[in-house]
């Protein structure tokens, strides 16, 4: 048995070193400064293959990927086959105790969106995380730790929704679950970065048995390179594999969940696991400068909100402006505080409230927003409300992106919201669970773990869906063709992370490696200050941004891990680009 463990780490570590290797920087296929690239911000050049790539945050994920596009599985095979995969490689965010959202474009240019995003448990309601005095209740029991903070899993029913209605039918749910079953019974090598994150993440994890004793080694905590193995979840994936989808929310695994949760006053029943749907949805349209952008819809505010922002800023001329100009900041700030302003006051869950969506998308409610930005000074947040859009109508994600040999692309954002979900690993099934419910207003006005400052709309409700800010997105040529997919982590700052490297591409013509490690900034309405990245501004640029009236704060750490996918317009190659602030993630192409 050792000995298979042991080729399994050999054997991903030799196609990581092939692949990415003869990808990154030794090969015939990496072109970095060759012809097409005529922008000289340094960065290498993206990925390049003939037929097919995945990007994502893991290099190991990315590989079961395309080995499931040249068993000649389409991308939403290899989407499921990486999310499992993912759920193994990056606990930190990879799930099936969590939700999330997967864009699909077809190559007969239809798109839809897959949510399944977690659900409120029918024991939740708008005081469930408010203690006597009507204060937020901290730590065991609040919303982001512990037990209560976990909202119905989604990916599951997610996941066989996509293959039964957009998979090849070539490759069955069994064949896409087996990577992952392999990885978590076999183990996989722990990175630099993995082992400390594990690590960083203790005080999150030990408090529960299994996640202490699988995640933290009982403990004596993992080393770089020692293998981590999940003999638990390797029997829920096996389960998953023989039973089906069903299993999960109505076999062994849902009972061990309701089990575990009533053993410690958790609020999801088997009731809850058996009701849980997932939900195709009518994805968001509209243009950038003639390019077509689909995005996420509620319970995303990712596609509105980004939306809203491009379509203020497609009035002025960024392109004139440098790109590490204050100028481009200060009108990039601007239509941040704007569209998040309108966030926080509209977006929910559009089954239960009135969102309007269409009214924030409108291209002459943007002007009407335009006239209220001064390209000579800042506005403040306090002045700034939410709008008045027309016309109501009815830390740690992640993101990959998949296009196949025939054009089909996958955008997949999923998550369990903090690295590492609630801490809970629900008892003998390996699962680490989500604390999705802070994505809810715990208590409206009052900010939530990202500083997010959330209305009545996005207030806690059984059977609602939290609001997100994930953003899977397609941007087409003005043919209507593919251009790329693109997506992120980072919570509010992911639809600003979109938009930058949209912008980057669309109005400086960097390629999409150059935009995806350009620096970002970030502005969120409350509070009111523009963070940046670390060696991400020029003194003279934050001098600038300050004589406008802007404030300025350093983060201590990156911001996002945007993984995307662009369509070289005369050869069809796909270009693959993987976010450098993500630590082991890969573009890996075949
Ligand atoms: O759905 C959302 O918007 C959040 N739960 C995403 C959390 C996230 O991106 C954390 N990653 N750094």
């Amino acid at each position: 048995m050792k000995h298979n463990h042991i080729n399994l780490a050999l054997r991903f570590t030799l196609v990581f070193f092939l692949t990415v290797g003869s990808f990154a920087g030794y090969g015939f296929h990496h072109f970095q400064g060759a012809g097409e690239l005529t922008v000289t911000a340094a960065s290498r050049g993206p990925v390049r293959a003939p037929h097919g790539m995945v990007a994502s945050t893991s290099s190991i994920a990315s590989q079961v990927g395309v080995d499931i596009l040249e068993r000649g599985g389409n991308a939403v095979d290899a989407a499921i086959a990486v999310a499992f995969a993912e759920a193994v490689t990056h606990p930190a965010a990879g799930n099936i105790g969590g939700g999330g959202f997967m864009m699909i474009r077809l190559k007969n240019g239809k798109a839809t969106a897959i949510d399944y995003r977690e659900m409120g448990p029918a024991a939740a309601n708008r005081n469930v995380y408010l203690d006597q005095d009507g204060n937020l209740i901290k730590g065991e029991g609040s919303s982001t730790i512990g037990y209560r903070a976990a909202g119905v899993p989604g990916t599951v029913r997610g996941m066989e929704l996509a293959l039964k209605k957009y998979g090849s039918g070539k490759l069955t749910w069994a064949q896409l679950t087996e990577p992952a079953r392999r990885l978590a019974a076999e183990g996989f090598p722990l990175s630099h970065s993995y082992a400390a994150s594990l690590r960083g993440n203790s005080d999150l994890l030990a408090p529960y048995e299994d996640s202490k004793r699988i995640f933290l080694n009982n403990g004596k905590f993992f080393k770089e390179g020692e293998l981590l193995r999940q003999p638990e979840l390797a029997a829920t994936f096996a389960r998953l594999q023989k039973y089906g989808p069903n299993e999960f929310y109505e076999g062994e695994t849902a009972r061990l969940i309701a089990q575990d949760m009533k053993r410690h006053n958790g609020l999801i029943t088997l009731a809850d696991m058996h009701n849980y749907v997932a939900k195709e949805r009518e994805p968001l349209r509209s243009t950038y400068r003639g390019h077509e952008i689909i995005s996420m819809p509620p319970p995303s505010s990712g596609g509105a909100v980004l939306i809203e922002m491009l379509n203020i800023l497609e009035g002025y001329d960024l392109k004139s402006f440098g790109w590490s100009s204050a100028d481009r900041y200060h009108l990039m700030t601007e239509a941040m505080r704007r569209a998040f302003a309108d966030r926080a006051e509209f977006m929910g869950d559009t089954n239960f409230v009135k969102v309007p969506v269409a009214g924030m998308i409108d291209k002459k409610y943007a002007a009407s927003l335009r006239q209220t930005i001064a390209t000579d000074h800042a506005s403040t947040s306090a002045e700034v409300r939410a709008g008045k859009p027309p016309g109501y109508e009815s830390e740690e994600t992640t993101h990959f992106t998949v296009v196949d040999k025939d054009g089909n692309a996958v955008a997949n954002t999923y998550t369990l919201n903090g690295g590492y979900g609630s801490g809970v690993t629900a008892k003998g099934t390996g699962i680490l669970l989500n604390n999705e419910m802070d994505d809810f207003a715990a208590k409206p006005g009052t900010p939530n773990a990202y500083g997010l400052i959330q209305g009545e709309n996005n207030a806690v409700a059984a059977r609602k869906r939290p609001l997100s800010a994930m953003t899977p997105t397609f941007v087409l040529r003005k043919d209507g063709s593919l251009w790329f997919a693109i997506g992120s982590p980072g919570g509010p700052t992911i639809i600003n992370t979109v938009l930058q490297v949209i912008t980057d591409i669309v109005d400086y013509d960097m390629n999409i490696q150059q935009a995806v490690d350009a620096p970002r900034i970030h502005h969120q309405w409350l509070p009111d200050e523009i963070a940046y990245e670390p060696y991400g501004l020029s003194s003279d640029t934050k001098h600038a941004l300050e004589a406008l009236g802007h404030k300025l704060v350093s983060k201590p750490r990156y911001m996002g891990d945007a993984e995307g996918i662009m369509i070289e317009e005369k050869t069809g190659v796909r270009l693959g680009a993987s976010d450098p602030r993500g630590g082991d993630s890969a573009a890996i192409g075949y």
